[in-house]
């Protein structure tokens, strides 16, 4: 049975059943017992298109209904009227069914927007992880501190040095033995990394002539085989004063001022004759245990005493490499290893473990 076989109102019966079948999945969203907040955005959205498409299909002008319209005219006089309520009901009856799942499909797409785009206040917030400061930073800036509080200035300089400054204006020239232990890493246009931060006394006392009073802390290099107390880079701090009537005595009165800071005021120190190019005389400086003060235990090696690094009146020679007359001024320098200080502090067993990197150590220092 094609349509045209059909009387018009079974013709608008058809559209009707027609429009219902397909209808029944939307039915839910309709009446007082719509139960469908349970459906997420993304379903509802979908919902929302498929209604909109059943009601292209369903009133649209090319719909069963809309030719049903077209019969009214076509139908005998005598049933026009009632034909054309039928039409017109069963019109009213599929646009509301319509209308009222697509007013509830809204309703659920408006709320489930809303709720997405709130912010719950009561969440606990995303605590931030800050970084912190490295272990052998923090060492620096409490021997920076004590320095400036001295009076001296910080320099911060080249890592990458000629012969001249790493060696000859320090009074070793080539040849000299002293370079064997502080051999390091040669570029090919004839530079080096510095040995020593010794280079920096003559840097500042070129740039600011005497008197002078600095500090310069910063990264050394030397071809070592890394094992638990050498690593092939590290870190110094160097220390020069040079004015009129510098004398052993303010070399020995400022670095146990530095360690009374650093570890207390009991600390003492203990100066043992040494020898080092740039300094005449020279002097190996150790001071007394911070754990056992001086009674022997693990942290010093049962000797009492710890070793701080070298020192010395700064050699004439020196001063003459940076043009500054030995006859009128004296100085005195010395180079402490920042990296060793800070292992003995915290005991660490093995100083590579300060340039690993590895997070699990570095926390500890927070
Ligand atoms: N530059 C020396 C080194 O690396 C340390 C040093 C010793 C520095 C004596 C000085 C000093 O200024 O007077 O081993």
């Amino acid at each position: 049975m094609t349509v045209s076989d059909q009387s018009p109102v079974q013709q608008v019966e058809a559209a009707r059943e027609a429009f219902e079948r397909e209808f029944e999945r939307f039915a839910r969203f309709t009446g007082a017992a719509a139960s469908t907040t349970d459906l997420s955005l993304k379903d509802a959205e979908a919902e929302q298109r498929a209604l909109a498409e059943l009601r292209a299909k369903h009133t649209g002008k090319k719909s069963a209904l809309a030719a049903c319209k077209k019969l009214i005219g076509r139908v005998a006089p005598g049933e026009r009227a009632s034909f054309g309520q039928l039409v017109q009901r069963t019109d009213v009856g599929i646009n509301e069914s319509i209308e009222n799942a697509d007013q509830r499909l809204k309703s659920i797409i408006e709320s489930a927007r809303t709720e997405r785009d709130s912010i719950d206040v009561t969440i606990p917030g995303r605590r931030p992880r800050p970084g912190h400061l490295h272990p052998i930073t923090l060492m620096r800036q409490r021997i920076d501190d004590i320095f400036v509080s001295l009076g001296y200035i910080v320099e911060d300089d080249r890592e990458i040095e000629t012969d001249f400054y790493n060696f000859d204006a320090l009074n070793i020239p080539e040849g000299h033995p002293a370079r064997d232990p502080q051999d390091t890493f040669y570029t090919t246009e004839g530079f080096a990394l510095r040995s020593q931060t010794s280079t920096v006394q003559i840097h500042a006392m070129q740039r600011r002539g005497a008197p002078v009073r600095m500090i310069a802390p910063g990264r050394v290099f030397r071809r070592d085989t890394p094992d638990p107390t050498h690593n092939p880079m590290f870190f110094q701090v160097e220390g020069l004063c040079v004015d009129r009537g510098i004398t052993m005595a303010h070399l020995k009165g400022t670095l146990s001022e530095f360690v009374h800071r650093l570890f207390g005021p009991a600390t003492e120190t203990r100066f043992r004759p040494s020898y080092f190019p740039f300094t005449e005389p020279s002097a190996e400086v150790d001071y007394s245990c911070f754990n056992c003060a001086g009674k022997g235990c693990r942290i010093c090696k049962h000797s009492g005493w710890i070793e701080l690094g070298g020192s010395g009146m700064v050699h004439p020679n020196v001063l003459r490499a940076a043009n500054i007359d030995p006859d009128e001024f004296t100085g005195f320098a010395f180079g402490l290893g920042i990296d060793r200080t800070c292992a003995r502090i915290y005991q660490l067993d093995d100083i590579r473990l300060l340039f690993e990197n590895d997070v699990r150590f570095l926390e500890q220092f927070r």
